[in-house]
């Protein structure tokens, strides 16, 4: 799904969650765990503000093990709880409602103390478009739950779903807009399939993916599509772009002439890269 995020939306996106909020004990923030940062709302602080939080570093599977922990670290070193799950399999959803109790705890342990009986911990999910919120909602509900037509402006009854552990679930998610303005973030969001590439250029998405994959995954790269001669380094775009026309041609990817069809190349390495046949794959790292 392609949203156009005008000034318009991001208020009524904001209006909404904050009206949620008031309902709920705790936000899941689900990001992308190949892209954390650029997956993340600069202003979700703020929106959020001091309602209990866990950050879920969704598609953990298709991410470098190495990386998602490392992105665990950082959030941890600002005080967040973060996890890495995959929505999809479930994994890593299991320890889901043990960090909520932990994030929880005091309100728990009070309402034990005046005799209550804890009650389900109420959960809202919040993220970009595609990242998984539908994903989570229906795999912790054990069945097809999420709330469909969930973008912001449809305003509809919501309904609490029951987990069958100790959370419950608003049915419509929050929906947050990304950053689109810094292009480095556009790049990643549509290496990732968050946004729809025809927004951007495919093969200037592919070049920039390329110089990232030069520089941290070489080898995947150059077994994938037999590149001996890779350069030790792509020093910007140009060389980028060497390196995808010859992906293009050992790929068949030609237009009339004999020449490189770029975009068809550009679309071989982005597919290859989105179904983790270069291997799992994380397009930044956290800056400490
Ligand atoms: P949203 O509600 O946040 O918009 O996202 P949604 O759940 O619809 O998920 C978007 C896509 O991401 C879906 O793929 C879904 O299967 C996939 N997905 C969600 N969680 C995970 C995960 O943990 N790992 C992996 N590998 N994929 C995940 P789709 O239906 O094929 O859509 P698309 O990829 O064609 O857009």
């Amino acid at each position: 799904m392609t949203i156009q995020w005008f000034p318009g939306h991001m208020t009524r996106a904001k209006r909404q969650i904050e009206e949620k909020l008031k309902l709920i004990d705790v936000v899941f923030e689900l990001l992308d765990a190949r892209v954390p940062q650029a997956s993340r709302n600069p202003m979700v602080d703020e929106i959020v503000g001091a309602k209990p939080r866990l950050i879920l570093l969704n598609k953990a599977d298709l991410a470098d093990a190495q990386a998602n922990a490392k992105w665990i670290d950082w959030f941890r070193s600002f005080g967040r709880e973060a996890l890495a799950i995959d929505a999809n399999t479930g994994t890593g959803v299991k320890d889901i409602s043990g960090r909520v109790r932990a994030l929880l705890k005091e309100k728990i342990e009070r309402q034990i103390a005046k005799g209550m009986k804890p009650r389900p911990a109420r959960v809202l999910i919040v993220g970009i478009p595609n990242v998984g919120k539908s994903t989570l909602i229906n795999k912790l509900a054990g069945r097809a739950a999420a709330a469909t037509g969930d973008r912001p402006g449809v305003t509809k009854g919501q309904q609490w779903i029951r987990t069958g552990g100790d959370l419950e679930l608003l049915d419509t998610p929050g929906i947050l807009w990304p950053k689109f303005e810094d292009p480095e973030v556009g790049f990643k969001l549509a290496a990732t399939g968050a946004i729809k590439e025809e927004v951007l250029q495919i093969d200037e998405v592919a070049c920039y993916i390329l110089r990232w994959l030069a520089a941290e995954y070489r080898e995947a790269l150059v077994e994938r599509y037999n590149l001996a001669d890779l350069p030790p380094e792509l020093p910007d775009i140009a060389a980028a772009a060497g390196v995808l026309e010859e992906i293009g041609r050992r790929r068949g990817c030609l237009a009339g002439g004999g020449h490189v069809d770029y975009a068809k190349a550009a679309g071989v390495l982005l597919r290859d890269l989105r179904t983790g046949k270069l291997g799992r794959i994380t397009l930044e790292a956290p800056v400490i």
